[in-house]
């Protein structure tokens, strides 16, 4: 008798167990990188084929661990029972399974050719396209029929269809952003192409970015974000990414005092568009880092320092949380000049690997940093945005990412690469991040 109940027993809760675990998976709407809960129809596709395997595959598992179960039990050795029938050749049986097997490969052959073919062709003419180059470690994005380049943030509209070019400057790279779409590989010297419409229902939100191929020592450091936008919102904003760099809020952005619509705010440089109002402002100056930066609180949308009002709420799977290293230190309570910083950043050797629009600084190597100030991360999603982190990547960035080309700019720190000496004091540092905080 207890011998019938254990076998009963146990199986009803290992079925216990598998129901609880099958729930748990169910409820994706906490995990933000999760493609089960996908928001483009490209994603969906993924999303349907899964399915379709995950079905089958059940089947086929349920089915053969039965029989094998069954067989095993049924036809155990007992003393004394004979030996059980052997069988040499059943041409039902065999042709029983080749036919089911059949049956299910095309099953699950038919859609996921369909929608290789789908996602392969060219991408509907109305497209927006974004040429996604990788490199190690961080994304460029351009976007063509704009006109401007920026990086590691991805601006889409939801609702239109964006067509991305992808394609490596050294390694390969993997383009992938879980719950919109990818991924994809970025290669050198080829371009590969992947397009998909975000949702029309998504408002104003943000998406955790990853490269999915491993690149080297900061793979795991080489992340983006990207945000869906109303088309209004994201033609407002890419209208002001096409500017060159301005001190403080963009032109016309709303409830933002001191910028009448229609009035340019003041370019940084002399000579640059919109040159009659006075050349140099500074605006919004930030305590550069030793400022008591409230822990946990970090300016989620991209926008809040930017004057523009996208209301992008706040993910906490957004905010980066990786911690200063240890003994990077910055001298506390300076304030950083933006004009200074200005100066300093334009005569520095920065100018030899970025480019701010509408200054001398015009070199493709490192991401273009005309609306730095507007972005929420720094280092390809790997730190916030605020001038605590800016002033200690300056001052020793090798220290803050493994492999990173960019050198410690700190006074007596060397770049582990070249051995060239830093030579910017901590003061002189605070007054680039109080520039750069301000190029909004
Ligand atoms: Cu780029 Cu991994």
């Amino acid at each position: 008798m207890t011998g019938m109940l254990r076998p009963r027993r146990l199986a009803t809760a290992a079925l216990t167990v598998v129901i609880a675990l099958a729930l748990a998976a169910c409820n994706n709407q906490d995990l933000p990188n999760t493609t089960f809960n996908p928001h483009s129809e490209f994603g969906g596709a993924i999303d349907d084929l899964w399915d379709k395997l995950l079905f089958w595959g059940t089947l086929v598992f349920v089915f053969v661990e039965a029989a094998l179960i069954f067989v095993v039990v049924r036809y155990r050795h007992r003393e004394g029972r004979p030996e059980p029938k052997h069988v040499h050749g059943n041409t039902t049986l065999e042709i029983l399974w080749t036919v089911v097997p059949a049956f299910i490969l095309a099953v699950i052959a038919i859609p996921t050719v369909k929608t290789i073919f789908q996602f392969q062709s060219s991408a509907p003419a109305n497209a927006i396209q974004v040429n996604v180059t990788g490199h190690q470690w961080w994304w460029e994005f351009e976007y063509p029929q704009y006109g401007f380049r920026t990086a590691n943030e991805l601006y889409l509209p939801a609702g239109r269809t964006v067509s991305f070019h992808l394609k490596s400057q050294d390694v390969i790279h993997s383009f992938w952003i879980p719950q919109l779409g990818g991924k994809r590989d970025v290669i050198t010297n080829r371009t590969n192409y992947l397009w998909f419409t975000p949702d029309s229902t998504l408002g104003a939100d943000v998406w955790n970015g990853f490269c999915a191929e491993y690149c080297g020592a900061s793979h795991a450091n080489m992340k983006f974000r990207a945000f869906t936008l109303p088309e209004a919102d994201f033609e407002r904003w890419a209208a002001h990414q096409k500017l060159p760099a301005v001190f403080g809020p963009p032109a016309g952005a709303p409830g933002t005092p001191g910028a009448p619509a229609g009035t340019p705010p003041a370019p940084p440089a002399p000579g640059a568009r919109g040159g009659a109002a006075a050349p140099q402002q500074t605006a919004s100056a930030p305590n550069a880092a030793g400022a008591p930066g409230a822990p946990g609180v970090v300016p989620v949308a991209a926008t809040q320092g930017g004057g523009f009002d996208f209301a992008i709420p706040r993910r906490e799977y957004a905010i980066p949380q990786t911690p200063i290293p240890d003994g990077l230190t910055f001298t506390a309570g300076l304030t950083g000049d933006a004009e200074r910083g200005r100066q300093l950043f334009s005569r520095s050797a920065c100018v030899g690997c970025h480019t701010i629009g509408g200054t001398l600084a015009a070199s493709p190597i490192g991401p273009n940093l005309t609306h730095v100030g507007s972005r929420t991360t720094i280092a390809a999603g790997l730190y916030p945005n605020d001038a605590e982190h800016l002033a200690r990547w300056i001052k020793n960035a090798p220290a803050m990412k493994p492999g990173v080309i960019m050198p410690p700019f700190g006074q007596g720190l060397r770049d582990p690469r070249t051995n060239a000496p830093g030579r910017l004091t901590d003061a002189q540092i605070a007054d680039i991040v109080a520039y750069l905080l301000a190029l909004k």
